[in-house]
């Protein structure tokens, strides 16, 4: 069988697309665009947003990208998407955007869920929505509403950035339930919205956009867009994931026990299970996993770290560069190995990225703790960085494992900060777990999930072409350093929490 399938990954940091061969399921060509982060803007401190006009712009870049490879699009027979999750964008009726997005890192909405989880009832909005409101997509809408009423008025529907990728694909406006779960907007026990939340926000019904299944042909390619991206109009946007239960597809990791983890912008480790669990702090979050069914249901249980690779980019701009040229990360990764395991006792609390779930969205900012200034050099606060997102990690996976949780075996694309030798066996070991390292990204996931909702792939056929590059066993001999090294960091986080 000839032909393409076309997966796109809009990030926060870039827009990555893949072409896949539907006969192998291997990758044909693949682009990244921006080359270097993208930016977020933050007007206000906590705040996060960028302009969904710019992954747009940035999507017809990569896809451009593919096309100067020599490929002819015009064979792609179906496309995917995965995106950023937890973002708002809003549109009128024109399909226009009335403000930036508002996007998963941006904190302005958490005394608002907080206040809806007291005022709701923490036990109800447990029960039916697994999570508090938190500072997810249905408190910022509420945030807008309160503070931007001019601005609501307005809106006709309110997309996530997915949504709205789809939407400029295809002209259609619809979500998806994994979607609305992310936005804490379905009911769970009942399989719908959340009215009730909505109602207690003040938020009409009709915002919400229609609701399509994760796999199926959620729309069309329009002639505009397929003229734009060299595409055949008419072809299937046929799958849409949020990028964390995205991940987890890539890597096949779609029922209960398999265990999906990335470290991008952000850290996640996301569990699969069949029962509707949740955190009563909801420290960690439980949505619904684009395989979900009544029949058999696929719970997706996400543990979050906002500052993992966006803080090792920090420090590559920021410490590693002076006008313009500067360290790459594999460089910044064999500096860090030549400081010893604990970093000499240098500590580095990762938290500079928003409000944090797993510190019950407390932002307490990043920072060095224990600096010596004549005992510690770059090698060792790169390290503790690198250390200190583990760590990081490891106190969120606590949390899932007091759940019931279990994890033996992670798996993650080689990709980010997994590329990092030294962040992968911290990660194996403070974890015990092994970690199974695959050849493939987002965008390659989103691809395939194109071909299953396509009726091109089965959920099974789907994986050929998937294969693992590498096992990180933990390492015996490093498990005492490390476990004294996170005693150490976790006593500096609780200075920090003031506990
Ligand atoms: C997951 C989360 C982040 C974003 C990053 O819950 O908030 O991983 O999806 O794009």
């Amino acid at each position: 069988m000839g032909g393409y399938l076309l997966g796109y990954d809009v990030g926060s940091s870039s827009i990555k697309a893949t072409l896949l061969s539907i006969e192998t399921g291997t990758t044909v060509a693949s682009a990244t665009s921006p080359d270097r982060e993208l930016e977020i803007q933050a007007p206000r401190p906590g705040w996060a947003e960028q302009d969904p006009e710019v992954w747009w712009k940035h999507l017809e870049q990569a896809t451009a990208q593919i096309v100067s490879t020599g490929v002819s699009l015009a064979e792609v027979e179906a496309v995917g998407i995965s995106y950023q999750m937890h973002g708002l964008v809003c549109v009128d009726r024109s399909g226009k955007v009335l403000r930036p997005a508002i996007i998963w890192c941006d904190s302005r909405a958490v005394e608002i869920g907080d206040k809806a989880f007291a005022d709701l009832g923490p036990e109800r909005c447990l029960k039916k929505l697994l999570n508090s409101p938190g500072n997810f997509t249905a408190s910022k809408l509420a945030w807008v509403r309160e503070n931007e009423p001019e601005i609501f008025e307005k809106i006709d529907r309110i997309l996530l950035p997915g949504d709205y990728i789809a939407y400029r694909l295809t002209g259609r406006l619809n979500t998806t339930p994994s979607g609305l779960s992310e936005g804490i907007l379905w009911n769970f026990p009942e399989g719908g919205l959340a009215v009730f939340l909505l109602e207690h926000y003040g938020i009409p019904e009709e915002l919400i956009a229609p609701v399509v299944a994760s796999f199926a042909a959620q729309g069309q390619v329009t002639a505009e867009a397929a003229g734009k991206l060299g595409l055949k109009q008419g072809i299937p946007v046929s799958y849409r994931g949020g990028d964390q239960p995205n991940n987890a597809l890539s890597l096949n990791v779609l029922n209960p026990g398999e265990v999906a983890a990335t470290a991008g912008t952000s850290g996640v480790v996301y569990g699969v299970g069949g029962d509707a669990l949740y955190d009563s702090a909801s420290r960690v979050n439980t949505f619904v996993h684009i395989n979900h069914s009544e029949d058999a249901p696929r719970y997706g249980t996400l543990l979050c770290v906002n500052g993992t690779g966006i803080l090792n980019s920090w420090l590559k701009h920021n410490l590693m560069t002076l006008q313009g040229t500067g360290a790459s990360y594999d460089q910044m990764n064999d500096l860090a190995s030549s400081a010893p395991v604990g970093s000499d006792g240098l500590v580095v609390l990762p938290y500079g990225n928003g409000a944090e779930r797993t510190l019950e969205n407390r932002n307490i900012g990043a920072s060095i703790q224990g600096l010596d200034l004549n005992r510690h050099g770059r090698a060792h606060l790169l390290r503790a960085a690198q250390e200190g997102i583990v760590f990081a990690l490891r106190y969120g996976l606590e949390i899932m494992e007091g759940m019931g949780l279990t994890t033996d075996t992670v798996r993650a694309g080689a990709a980010n900060m997994f590329l990092s030798p030294l962040f992968a066996e911290a990660f194996a070991t403070i974890s015990g777990a092994a970690v199974e390292l695959y050849n493939t990204d987002g965008s390659q996931g989103a691809a395939r999930g194109a071909g299953i909702g396509a009726g091109i792939y089965s959920l099974e056929s789907a994986f050929e072409g998937l294969d693992t590059v590498s096992v990180i066993e933990p390492n015996p001999d490093l498990e005492g350093p490390y476990r004294d090294a996170y005693q150490r960091w976790l006593g500096e986080l609780r200075r920090a929490l003031g506990a």
